[in-house]
């Protein structure tokens, strides 16, 4: 009793602090309750189910797993306000497949064999995406400055690279 005292009140300290906010994720509107603090990954994660962003550190901006597109930029959700989300486009991996017509990135990671736990795939594809989208024709070394924030610890990068590239080469086809 003496420890659930203290958890109660906090918990009750966080829900006044809580402001209905709306956040447009792969064109669909949520309402949903944050704190000022609360950051877009949790957001995601935790209150509207939107699992496929992962987190692979301690939301310091070390791993890039956490990736999402902000008005089509590439973001560490991690280290976003989810309050300044409010206003934007947000663009989760969820967005990418059309019922089971895969996106052609993630076609590509799957024919270059690109993934292996698929950590951080999600991240990974999303970051290309915001390279591709602007520019398809990417070469080698532009694919490999747009992914040098999103760590993988199982593919050497080597396949990631030649995916994006294949990608590019089909995209908008
Ligand atoms: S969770 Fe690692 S950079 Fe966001
Ligand atoms: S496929 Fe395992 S971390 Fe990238």
């Amino acid at each position: 009793m003496l420890f659930i005292l203290p958890l109660l009140e906090k918990s009750g300290e966080d829900e006044v602090n809580q402001r209905r906010i709306n956040l447009k994720i792969n064109g669909m509107d949520h309402e949903v309750n944050v704190r000022p603090d609360e950051v877009l990954l949790d957001v995601l994660r935790e209150k509207l189910n939107y699992t496929g962003t992962k987190r692979g550190c301690d939301g310091t901006g070390e791993c890039g797993t956490c990736t999402v597109l902000i008005d089509g930029r590439a973001v560490y959700s991690c280290l976003f306000l989810a309050m300044d989300a409010v206003g934007k486009e947000i663009t989760t991996i969820e967005y990418l497949a059309k019922g089971t017509g895969l996106h052609e990135i993630q076609k590509a990671f799957l024919e270059c064999g690109a993934v292996q736990c698929g950590f951080c795939t999600p991240g990974m594809i999303l970051t290309a995406k915001a390279l591709l989208d602007e520019n398809p024709e990417a070469t080698e070394t532009e694919i490999k400055e747009a992914i040098r924030g999103n760590l993988c610890r199982c593919t050497g990068y080597v396949k990631i690279v030649e995916a994006i590239r294949r990608a590019g080469e089909n995209y908008g086809k």
